[in-house]
């Protein structure tokens, strides 16, 4: 068997940071799925004993065994019949390797779907989304919002009747039309590796002094995040984006041991988005993820505009003025 799938990176706006069990996450979070920056996956099985081989863009990665190795281990339970296949996978990011965006999400669903779509050619069912989605959780938890729809909720939320810790929920139908077609800049401020892991991040929130509170405000935020992109209130989107970018960060910062992802230039292009939309009121807002890199969120109408601040101000706090043009897409597809 051969098949091959795409599945794109996502970028939350309510922070998944916390978790516990199986991959099951301390708060709700919710993100819009990318477009540009996505993992294509080849794959292909021959009936044979259980053992795989990993390459990156045709060369052999040896590195990336022990992740795809408990991937597996975890999955078995819900897929018996990989351990009578020999794997062997192939994989290629759109985004630069070592761009400090993570391609854990995009690969791990990518990956996912195309052993979804084994099984569905083993048994003859149709493939699920939500199996899809809950297999990528196994691999990392922020992959199983990169499967299906523009806006996808993962983790138990009281108010949100059909969601679930176990995998991501298309929540596209609460976009309101200004939200379709938004744009998502990612200033690359710092490419090189991360100086604390994502697990060993929210491993940390663990009797960390504000989980209790940050998990409940967490809670807050997705609801009121929810009506403002049903309402189509860009003001209420920006208040609660920013302040969960922030906050995330905060959360790095008192840690036991602290630490900061955060770079001087971060800080930089914040003061400059802040400088930009007092000035013009165009609604431009940032987010950012584990790392240093800026993600610039607006409207497609202001690309033009947001283009030249990124030019004439922002581009100079880039790694070699480098940044990725990306905006809201739909999901994982067959290639
Ligand atoms: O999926 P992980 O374990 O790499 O964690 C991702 C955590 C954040 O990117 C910081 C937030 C999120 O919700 O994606």
């Amino acid at each position: 068997m051969e098949t091959r799938w795409q599945a794109p990176s996502n970028i939350a706006l309510v922070k998944y940071w916390g978790k516990h069990g199986m991959q099951l996450p301390a708060n709700p979070s919710l993100s819009f799925t990318l477009k540009e920056c996505h993992t294509v996956t080849s794959l292909k099985a021959i009936k044979g004993d259980h053992g795989f081989s990993i390459s990156y863009d045709g060369r052999k990665k040896p590195e990336f065994a022990p992740k795809i190795k408990d991937y597996f281990l975890r999955i078995k339970n819900y897929c018996p019949w990989i351990t009578q296949y020999q794997f062997k996978i192939d994989t290629v990011n759109t985004f630069p390797h070592s761009s400090g965006i993570a391609s854990s999400a995009s690969s791990m669903a990518a990956l996912s779907a195309c052993i979804m779509d084994f099984e569905s050619m083993l048994t003859g069912t149709t493939v699920s989304a939500d199996k899809t989605s809950f297999l990528a959780r196994l691999g990392s938890g922020s992959a199983c919002r990169s499967i299906k729809g523009s806006a996808v909720l993962w983790g138990k939320h009281i108010k949100t009747v059909d969601s679930t810790d176990l995998y991501g929920v298309d929540k596209t139908e609460l976009l309101h039309p200004v939200f379709q077609n938004f744009q998502d800049t990612i200033l690359l401020v710092d490419k090189g590796e991360k100086v604390v892991s994502s697990s060993v991040g929210h491993d940390l929130m663990n009797g960390h002094a504000f989980a209790k509170a940050r998990f409940e405000q967490a809670h807050e935020n997705l609801e009121m995040l929810k009506n403002a992109l049903q309402e189509g209130d860009l003001d209420t989107f920006i208040r609660i984006t920013e302040s969960e970018a922030l906050t995330l960060h905060a959360m790095m910062m008192t840690s036991h041991p602290y630490f900061i992802l955060m770079k001087p230039k971060t800080l930089s292009i914040i003061e400059q988005v802040w400088a930009f939309r007092k000035e013009t009121g165009i609604p431009l807002c940032f987010t950012l993820d584990a790392g240093a890199n800026v993600h610039l969120l607006y409207p497609r109408e202001h690309k033009e505009i947001v283009e030249e601040l990124i030019n004439n101000k922002l581009a100079q706090y880039c790694q070699n003025s480098q940044y990725i043009c990306d905006y809201i897409g739909t999901g994982a597809s067959k290639c």
